[in-house]
């Protein structure tokens, strides 16, 4: 880990980018606004756009301290076949890190979404322990000292799906039990000992009741891990925000879930920030005010906890968003939900995130 003053110098050496950066050239990058508070500041990368766009890219390096794959080390996309695997893209993503001075984390090794293509046909009760195994140890393996952390595993929590321990019903829980969220761990860590073993998960961002729910169904998954000595080391908050639920953001409520996670010893990392924009006029002044609204009073809400080590937004620009196909404006007008605009113009929400990062005590 670099310590403050290195990332000062790291943040201030970084090439500035193209295009319209010239223009923003005196303020410095958000890497650098979070390194001055102790804090990493990044996002998720795309593929192939981070090879074949070099105007993103350059952005990319400049604004970010922290890159994670968006899609390429899921277990699908990394594992096509039995026998194959596919890191090029994510050996790639490394590389790009090491030779801009970023640290990397790997999404994810455990995972219903995005499953092996072969899972269902090749997959049973009887060899799955097995499968997993392999899977952890080749994939976590292969960045082993490179991985500043790992989501080990996403989104395993879901209390609609009316367990009593809460755990979401997937093709892991059905073929080896509740157990294979600890197994997933110890695999991880002896695959890379010395990286940061995350559980990730979303839908806990707000001060409702199925939110307060899941957050109940969350910690107690923690607990448990943490009572039978599984190696895990911090909590992953994806915050997929709504601009329609802001009202429902709540600073004492993230207070609390992010005390309680605190006080079991583990750290806490923003993993996917992003703000939908669906609720918000079309009028692009009033709509990045609204989103970066957000942005602000959750970040500074999230960042009063000293636990809380890194913020990472899902994507970096609205050129690049997973939303553009999944909360399509009815308008039809494009998204502008990231911190950069499409022409990598700073907008209201980096301002926003800037100013929580300063505001934040060091
Ligand atoms: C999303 C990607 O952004 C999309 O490109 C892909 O089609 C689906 O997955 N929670 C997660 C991420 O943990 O992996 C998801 O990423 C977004 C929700």
């Amino acid at each position: 880990m670099l310590n403050r003053r290195e990332w000062l110098k790291a943040g201030a050496l970084f090439p500035v980018g193209l295009g319209r950066a010239f223009a923003q050239a005196e303020e410095q990058p958000l890497r650098s606004h979070a390194a001055a508070r102790g804090l990493l500041f990044g996002a998720a990368a795309g593929w192939p756009v981070l090879r074949d766009d070099p105007v993103y890219a350059s952005h990319f390096a400049a604004e970010c301290g922290i890159l994670v794959p968006e899609n390429v080390l899921k277990m699908g996309p990394v594992h096509p076949e039995p026998e194959r695997y596919n890191f090029a893209p994510a050996d790639f993503m490394a590389d790009f890190c090491a030779k801009n001075r970023m640290v990397m984390r790997g999404h994810t090794l455990l995972w219903h979404s995005q499953p092996w293509p072969w899972l269902k046909t090749a997959v049973n009760p009887g060899n799955a322990r097995q499968y997993m195994e392999d899977h952890i140890r080749t994939v976590a393996g292969r960045y082993k000292g490179r991985m500043h952390s790992w989501d080990v595993v996403n989104e395993a929590v879901l209390p609609t799906d009316g367990r009593e321990d809460g755990l979401r019903k997937t093709a892991w829980l059905e073929m080896l039990g509740p157990d294979y969220v600890e197994m997933a761990f110890r695999f991880a860590q002896e695959a890379d000992p010395k990286a940061m073993l995350c559980y990730n998960d979303f839908g806990v961002d707000y001060d409702t009741p199925e939110q307060e729910a899941k957050r109940a169904a969350i910690l107690k998954l923690l607990r448990r891990l943490l009572e039978r000595k599984t190696p895990l080391h911090a909590f992953g908050m994806q915050a997929h925000l709504n601009a329609a639920n802001q009202k429902n953001i709540n600073a004492e409520t993230l207070r609390r879930f992010f005390g309680e996670i605190a006080g079991l010893g583990l750290k806490i990392l923003i993993t996917e920030l992003d703000v939908i924009d669906r609720s918000l006029p079309d009028d692009i002044d009033e709509r990045d005010k609204g989103i970066a609204a957000v942005y602000e009073s959750y970040l500074t809400a999230a960042l009063r906890e000293p636990a809380v080590i890194a913020v990472l937004t899902w994507g970096l620009t609205d050129r690049y968003t997973w939303l553009a196909s999944r909360n399509r404006r009815e308008s039809g007008t494009p998204l502008r939900v990231l911190p950069l605009d499409r022409e990598y113009g700073r907008k209201p929400a980096w301002r926003a995130m800037a100013r929580a990062f300063d505001s934040r005590r060091a």
